[in-house]
């Protein structure tokens, strides 16, 4: 039997990922250590908290308990499970000056080193760097922090090379205030919501709002290692909305007043939330352009890939082709997670 998780790297040739890749609940169990433990995941902002705060990496996916620690000078993510016998050791955000287990007392420091425990005199061998907490890869840009458990690469290597793509927008970190958070529950598979976000294929059939305002002949898609970045232009030429996807599930969309963060996470093979956190520099453009209205166009996007759910489950249906000049985005993830899933 060949492996369903071969896209041919020809875009003119290749078939997209089979249907199985959605459907069976064996790919989205092995999907969370294949795609998501290897990858970098959003932690919202240094300085949208103080002292420390416990987090997950994925809730639903990763779930081991983190915690994320700020000092004035220093900002570390590690584990939330004392090296003694395994409780949570915060429970919930606080500002501390050391953290100390409610279990038998053992103290760290808020970089995560032992410091002391009760009753241990005659322990050999201790303490040993055993007993201090293991620490997180973790990175910070424009003031978002990202983590990851196993990252397949450092978080610079990871997005790096589009960097250029980016070059034009002028964002200042601490200009950023973030004014609203919601989540959207979707009856589909997260990577249908994803490869749905990766083309500008169906703004004219889908989005009639903001096919008004994006001009669909100059929409351009660029694809890197691990990200890819969409650009809409306004019919004057300016940049309306510029999409950054950072594989597997984060979402940057920045407009002329800010930016939209997505993180789709996973519920289960046909269900998923979406989170959207909203960062505005600029309150006067925010009715503008391609920014305006975000509701409704995720209210139009949902309804497709709602129905998309429902047909990839068909017997009649495992694959299809794609358009050479409108999908390069979507092909390209269906590669990446063709990659990620056969290692
Ligand atoms: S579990 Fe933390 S001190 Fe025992
Ligand atoms: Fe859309």
């Amino acid at each position: 039997m060949t492996s369903i998780f071969e896209i041919d790297p020809d875009i003119t040739r290749a078939g997209t990922l089979h249907s199985d890749f959605y459907t069976d609940p064996e790919y989205f169990a092995l999907s969370k250590e294949r795609i998501f433990a290897r990858t970098w995941h959003f932690l919202g902002r240094a300085r949208d908290f103080e002292g420390v705060r416990p987090v997950t990496l994925l809730p639903g996916i990763l779930d081991d308990p983190l915690m994320l620690v700020k000092t004035v000078d220093s900002l570390h993510c590690m584990s939330n499970v004392c090296t003694h016998r395994g409780k949570l050791l915060i429970e919930e955000a606080c500002r501390p000056d050391l953290i100390r287990c409610g279990y038998h007392g053992r103290r760290f420091s808020l970089d995560g080193k032992f410091m002391s425990m009760p009753e241990f005199e005659g322990a050999t061998d201790f303490p040993s760097a055993a007993d201090d907490l293991p620490h997180i890869p973790l990175a910070v840009r424009l003031g978002f922090i990202f983590g990851s458990a196993n990252p397949i690469a450092s978080f610079d290597e990871y997005i790096a090379d589009a960097s250029g793509a980016l070059s034009g927008i002028k964002i200042v970190p601490g200009g950023l205030r973030l004014t609203a958070t919601r989540e959207y529950e979707i009856n589909a598979h997260w990577a249908l919501y994803c490869e749905n976000y990766l083309e500008g294929f169906h703004i004219p059939y889908v989005h009639r709002g903001l096919n008004a305002v994006v001009d669909y002949g100059t929409y351009s898609t660029e694809t890197f290692r691990y990200s890819s970045v969409q650009t809409g232009f306004g019919s004057d030429g300016t940049v309306a909305a510029r999409y950054l996807f950072v594989f597997p599930n984060l979402m940057f969309n920045f407009y002329p007043w800010g930016v939209s963060v997505n993180v789709v996470r996973p519920v289960s093979p046909d269900s998923s939330v979406i989170e959207f956190l909203t960062y505005v520099s600029d309150d006067s453009l925010i009715d503008q352009g391609a920014g305006a209205d975000l509701h409704s166009v995720e209210m139009e996007d949902e309804a497709v890939v709602e129905s998309v759910q429902k047909g990839i489950r068909s017997r009649y249906y495992s694959q299809g082709r794609y358009s050479p000049n409108r999908e390069q985005g979507t092909h390209h993830f269906h590669r990446l997670i063709a990659e990620f899933m056969s290692r």
